[in-house]
């Protein structure tokens, strides 16, 4: 077991990676605060993790949100006695074409996907110092953090601005002993991306695109964050590491 007496923290844990991630943190030993927009559903998600032996605390919370970020966390701190890792998660997509995407969904994305991942970075590596933990923080961001897509201009910079909070943040944040990295999913069939699988010429175009000809499981991302978080990646930090089937490697034709 790699995380016993860890806490782990995840935002959009309610969600399809979230979701398995705390399931295999819990796995591993990990206490996981499961906190997400959706608190039903992170209650859901925290329940299910008990159920399976593990321990887990639902929070609801608004990663955009800076004060209930740090509620969040000193509750969660005091709820399990230590709080060790931060999974920066939750993010929401826009499909529109660029010329017709409003300012204010452009503004959403953005707000979400990099603000409130800056906002749960920030908030945890303070915890972090303050509490001389020797933290851990994983970013999700996407292939689209190093391509593009059609249809995804708000999604695909604030995602290409992961990386570069990802590396910005390993940088500044190595003189504590944090390490910070990112997991950069392929297709992953989740809420998210259910609409992709409506028929099976959508899913055969979405399989299309990885070199594997096939999509990705949330567990195939848990596995690389676990990785990522544990002590087998300690000279791991300021990575990218994209998980897609072959995605980025290359084009097929
Ligand atoms: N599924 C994929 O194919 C894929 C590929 C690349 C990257 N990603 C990224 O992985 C992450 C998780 O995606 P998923 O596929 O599990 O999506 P999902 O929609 O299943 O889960 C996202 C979760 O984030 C929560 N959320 C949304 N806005 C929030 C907010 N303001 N504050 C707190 N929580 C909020 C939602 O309630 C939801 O539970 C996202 O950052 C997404 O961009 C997913």
């Amino acid at each position: 077991m790699r995380f016993t007496n860890k806490t782990v923290f995840i935002t959009g844990a309610a969600g399809g990676i979230g979701r398995q991630t705390g399931l295999s943190f819990a796995k591993e030993g990990a206490n996981v605060a499961v906190s997400d927009l959706d608190f039903d559903m992170a209650s859901r998600v925290a329940k299910e993790i008990k159920s399976a032996g593990g321990n887990a605390e639902p929070f609801k919370l608004d990663v955009t949100n800076q004060n209930e970020t740090i509620e969040n966390m000193k509750n969660a701190y005091e709820h399990f006695g230590g709080l060790d890792i931060a999974f920066c998660n939750a993010g929401i997509r826009e499909i529109v074409s660029p010329l017709e995407l409003s300012i204010e969904e452009w503004r959403k994305v953005i707000d979400i996907n990099v603000t409130g991942v800056f906002i749960t970075a920030q908030t945890f590596a303070k915890h972090c110092i303050e509490k001389k933990i020797k933290g851990n923080i994983v970013i999700t961001s996407s292939t689209l953090s190093v391509t593009s897509a059609p249809n995804r201009c708000a999604y695909t910079a604030s995602k290409h601005a992961t990386a570069g909070i990802t590396k910005q943040l390993a940088v500044d944040l190595a003189k504590y002993d944090i390490r910070v990295n990112a997991i950069g999913p392929g297709v992953i069939r989740t809420p998210l991306t259910e609409r992709y699988f409506q028929d099976e010429e959508a899913s055969q175009k979405v399989r299309n695109l990885h070199a594997m000809k096939r999509w990705g499981e949330p567990n195939e991302i848990s596995s690389a964050v676990l990785y990522l978080a544990s002590d087998e990646a300690s000279f791991c930090t300021g990575t990218n590491l994209i998980v897609d089937g072959g995605w980025t490697a290359g084009k097929d034709w």
